[in-house]
């Protein structure tokens, strides 16, 4: 679909967003930064997100992302928002973003696999309710493919008096390089309904990213190939993490090197470089919930092979993580009760305060069944957040079996690594390849055990230090 000549879309002045997550906060920060003409609204039901958000501290931002408290000192109070009254922003604005969560279904029908969708249907409701004139909504957060329809039809039955057009315009960022995606994202896509008003939406929505973004870049599509292409990329690129993960459990066993393999293929145009790091498995809000969903809806349209070519992306993850948790505790003569165990790193990846599906929680859990007493420093994520993740595991998210190992949460690298029988590498974080690793090594039980999953660390000076070094695919 190309951008019609005929087509006049209407001058977008204000805009809201509902939801001011990792999503919401970001994408409408770089729209104010680069439309000063145009106001953005940030709502949120969770007051003390909005006041967070609103706080004059900018390194307490409910978000960390590289360059975004920058944004927000520049356009906050000018043409950038946040707010709890949800009504009034719905009211004044002409195009309404979507950006709420979308998790996984934890109760009824498709528990832990559909996405649930009732937030959305909140937003829909309430856009319907309020709203004194005609809107363009923009689905924003990733949703299973036809949800437009849903919106459509809650807008359409609830309010009579206005026309809304549904725009599917899902986002690509990835956490902790959020405002770089933004700025130069590789694709916009945007999907509208073929008819005269839904090209008139979709040219509105594009004339907003013109103003920073190539044309080239602009892909207009319908809306069930927009809403679909989001879970797919999603499906493509986690594909691409446990194809790698699943190689470096055959080089563990055959005396190749997982980076060495990733460079061969890497080179090769048609695979390319990128995506093609082993690891203790990925983590995130998004990639595991998006494959459950494509799972589902698979399933649920009869198309079982589907289903499960897909799902095996999910066993290879869950596979990966628990392989790196029995390696350490076969490593250290098979228990780990009362050892001190370190993790360094908690985040699901570097750059970010995020610890959502992280990895780090899963290798706790499995190690908390035999009895660790588990260490944690991450230089981003706070001891708050590590404790409420710990909490949830121990309600039982996972079988209620929590097992009998304590966890202290440190706010320095020196004092978790001191003593430890082991340190585990759990999130890529820069500074840990800066760390004074001999006052480590000094300080540790021996034979001083390090699992590096993340391969980040450099094994020859490890080795020669004298750490038992153990890293992922080789
Ligand atoms: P998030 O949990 O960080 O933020 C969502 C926010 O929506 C929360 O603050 C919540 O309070 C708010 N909210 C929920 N219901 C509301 C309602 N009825 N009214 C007002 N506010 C409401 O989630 P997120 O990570 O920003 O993800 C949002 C969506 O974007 C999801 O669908 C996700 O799959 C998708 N997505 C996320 C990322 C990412 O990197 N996190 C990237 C691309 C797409
Ligand atoms: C991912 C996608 O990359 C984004 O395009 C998408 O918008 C987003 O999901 C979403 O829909 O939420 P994100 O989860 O923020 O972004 O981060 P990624 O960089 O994709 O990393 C995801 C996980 O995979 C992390 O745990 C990371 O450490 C791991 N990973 C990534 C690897 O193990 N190996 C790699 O080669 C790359």
């Amino acid at each position: 679909m190309s951008a019609s000549k005929n087509i006049k879309p209407a001058k977008i002045t204000k805009i809201c967003c509902i939801g001011a997550g990792y999503v919401g906060g970001p994408t409408m920060s770089v729209i104010a930064k680069m439309c000063p003409e145009i106001t953005v609204t940030i709502v949120d039901i969770n007051k003390e997100k909005i006041a967070q958000w609103n706080g004059d501290d900018l390194d307490n931002l409910p978000i960390f992302e590289n360059g975004l408290k920058e944004i927000i000192t520049e356009r906050r109070g000018k043409n950038l928002f946040f707010s709890t009254d949800i009504d009034q922003a719905i009211k004044d604005a002409q195009m309404i973003f979507i950006s709420v969560n979308t998790p996984t279904k934890t109760y009824g029908q498709g528990k832990g696999m559909a996405a649930d969708l009732k937030y959305i249907e909140l937003c829909a409701r309430q856009i319907a309710t309020v709203a004194t004139s005609d809107k363009i909504v923009v689905e924003k957060s990733t949703i299973p493919v036809r949800t437009a329809q849903t919106i459509k039809q809650i807008l359409d039955n609830t309010s009579s008096d206005f026309k809304f057009q549904i725009l599917s315009n899902p986002e690509f960022l990835s956490e902790g390089t959020a405002i770089k995606d933004l700025m130069n994202p590789d694709r916009v896509l945007i999907g509208g309904e073929q008819s005269k008003a839904g090209e008139e939406a979709i040219e509105a929505l594009a004339a907003i990213y013109s103003r920073w973004i190539s044309q080239e870049k602009i892909i207009r599509t319908n809306v069930w190939s927009s809403e679909l292409s989001k879970l797919t990329a999603n499906a493509f690129l986690a594909q691409r993490i446990s194809s790698i993960n699943a190689m470096s459990a055959l080089c563990e066993k055959t005396g190749a090197n997982i980076e060495e393999v990733s460079l061969a293929i890497g080179m090769d145009s048609r695979i390319g470089s990128k995506f093609l790091q082993a690891s203790v498995g990925f983590g995130g809000s998004c990639f595991q919930k998006d494959i459950l969903n494509l799972v589902y809806i698979s399933q649920t349209l009869g198309l079982p092979e589907v289903a499960h070519y897909w799902e095996n992306v999910l066993i290879i993850n869950d596979y990966q993580k628990t392989r790196f948790a029995q390696n350490i505790i076969s490593t250290l003569f098979n228990t780990v009760s009362s050892k001190k165990i370190t993790f360094l790193g908690w985040a699901f990846k570097k750059e970010t305060n995020d610890t959502r599906e992280s990895a780090a929680i899963y290798v706790a859990w499995e190690l908390l069944q035999d009895q660790a007493d588990i260490h944690v420093y991450d230089p981003k994520v706070t001891v708050d957040q590590i404790s409420r993740d710990l909490k949830l595991v121990s309600k039982g998210l996972f079988n209620g079996n929590e097992g009998q190992g304590t966890i202290t949460i440190h706010k320095e690298p020196y004092s978790a690594t001191y003593d430890a029988h082991a340190i585990a590498i759990l999130t890529e974080w820069d500074e840990f390849k800066t760390y004074n690793w001999q006052k480590i090594y000094d300080q540790m039980k021996k034979p001083a055990f390090l699992f590096d999953g993340r391969n980040i660390l450099d094994r020859k000076q490890l080795d020669t230090i004298g750490f038992q070094t153990y890293q992922i695919g080789k």
